[in-house]
């Protein structure tokens, strides 16, 4: 039979996936785990233009492929929505692993430093290339991403996720006092630069801008000012921060801004917390905080390795989640503070604080946050997070049996939940067999790279 098409053309538009389906169609910290989990062990995801058309039982989704779909077997695999990390700062990639005496010190001796090095355009492209790539080897297809204060380290952030069809969320970050003169902005000039950031990139392709003062402590009153009219302005961008990370910080906080409350209060005194506002670490909050952050809508991005590395403190889970006043709440890696860009090994370490803290958490209350907690801190619901018609088609496969003890291991489990305890304990990038950014391959895993 004669094809007039040319082979550009012919390419199939409909991708199908087969394997062992694993996602949260709701919160298992709120509502019945059994229901909140699905897990389908033998099971398709049908996307076609980028998007998921279908999900379930490869006998009743079958029967639905079109006859040029091409079938991507996974059998043997988990697939699950990519990963979100809810908080990464992409210029400390080159400074992961310097071992500060807390994260004052850490920041001053050795990230203060760093970053100023992304004045230089190339720097920034190289790390940004390595970045990009990174995510995708850990089969994260989100991220919330600081930038330095540079307005080109976004421009270059930007366009290496667009080579890849990336979904980041970034931003310039806005410092101007409490850190070294190279890395000063004023209220002014990152107010125009930041807007002038949105106007370029917000809902370009699948980026989407984010307003990052730094955190209260190098942001003047001006600034905090500046950044809350400019959101007003933008209400459906992003606001990024950090906030009660360290004791010594918090304590640094309370002597620059006496007039407030509490931490929280400086935020909110600016008008900067609220739905689509991602405030990372929230260690230490009281209770009246946590309150207003329910009450408010702002979300909390949990870093354990960056915790543990810095000596920060043991976030309370539990407490946070507690269902009378639930915070929402997605992973981070934090990178450079946290020490691997692996969401299933920081779904492991967000375990063993919650042990050390008192108050353990299960393994599928672990991949709600790195998945569908992580969309909805972000209020992008409604496209990413689960397997479900009409969502994004950003997917990650995990193989349990990547390498000889997670075969061995995988081999003695018992139920789905325990398969995924033992990923998270032993796994990391190794255990990403592939990753897919709107239905296309974006990373496969080689054999020789698996050997
Ligand atoms: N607080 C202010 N800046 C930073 C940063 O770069 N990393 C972390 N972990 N905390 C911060
Ligand atoms: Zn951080």
């Amino acid at each position: 039979m004669s094809d007039p098409l040319p082979a550009a053309t012919k390419a199939p538009r409909s991708t199908a996936l087969r394997g062992s389906l694993i996602f949260c169609r709701d919160d298992p910290f709120l509502t019945d785990p059994a229901t909140a989990f699905c897990y389908e062990p033998d099971g398709l995801v049908l996307c076609s233009d980028g998007v998921i058309v279908a999900t379930g039982p490869v006998a009743t989704i079958k029967p639905l492929l079109q006859s040029d779909t091409t079938i991507a077997d996974y059998s043997g695999c988990l697939i699950a929505p990519g990963f979100i990390d809810t908080h990464i700062h992409y210029v400390q990639t080159g400074v992961i692993g310097s071992q500060g005496k807390d994260l004052l010190d850490w920041l001053e001796r050795y990230t203060f430093i760093a970053e100023q090095a992304f004045a230089d355009p190339q720097v920034a492209a190289s790390t940004a290339r390595v970045f990009c790539e990174e995510l995708l080897r850990n089969g994260t297809t989100t991220a919330l991403v600081f930038c330095s204060v540079h307005a080109g380290s976004v421009d270059a952030l930007f366009t290496e996720a667009a080579r890849h069809n990336l979904r980041l969320i970034a931003g310039k970050v806005l410092m101007d006092r409490n850190a070294p003169p190279a890395l000063c902005d004023t209220a002014q000039s990152s107010y125009d630069q930041s807007k002038a950031l949105i106007a370029r990139w917000h809902g370009r392709g699948r980026a989407l801008y984010a307003i990052t003062p730094r955190f209260a402590g190098s942001s003047t009153p001006e600034q905090l000012e500046a950044a809350g009219a400019l959101w007003r302005e933008h209400p459906d961008v992003v606001m990024q921060s950090h906030i009660s990370e360290s004791l010594r910080e918090i304590e640094f906080i309370r002597a620059t801004f006496p007039e407030r409350r509490n931490y929280l209060d400086v935020y909110d005194h600016f008008g900067l917390i609220g739905r689509r506002s991602v405030y990372a670490h929230g260690i230490h909050l009281d209770e009246s905080e946590l309150c207003r952050c329910h009450e408010s809508g702002t979300a909390l991005a949990h870093c354990p390795t960056s915790n543990t590395f810095l000596g920060s403190g043991l976030f309370r889970m539990r407490n946070v989640r507690d269902p009378r006043r639930p915070v929402e709440v997605g992973l981070g890696t934090d990178i450079g503070g946290g020490t691997s860009f692996s969401l299933i090994a920081t779904m492991g370490e967000a375990f063993k604080v919650s042990q050390l803290a008192g108050q353990p958490i299960t393994p599928v209350e672990a991949l709600y946050v790195a998945t569908l907690g992580g969309a909805r801190a972000l209020a992008l619901e409604d496209r990413l997070g689960t397997l479900a018609p009409g969502r994004e088609a950003d997917l990650v496969v995990l193989d349990p049996r990547a390498t000889p003890v997670l075969a061995f291991r995988s081999g003695r489990v018992r139920s789905i939940e325990e398969q995924l305890a033992v990923l998270m304990t032993l796994g990391d990038d190794r255990a990403v067999r592939a990753t897919y950014v709107a239905g296309e391959l974006a990373h496969t895993r080689t054999s020789e790279a698996r050997g």
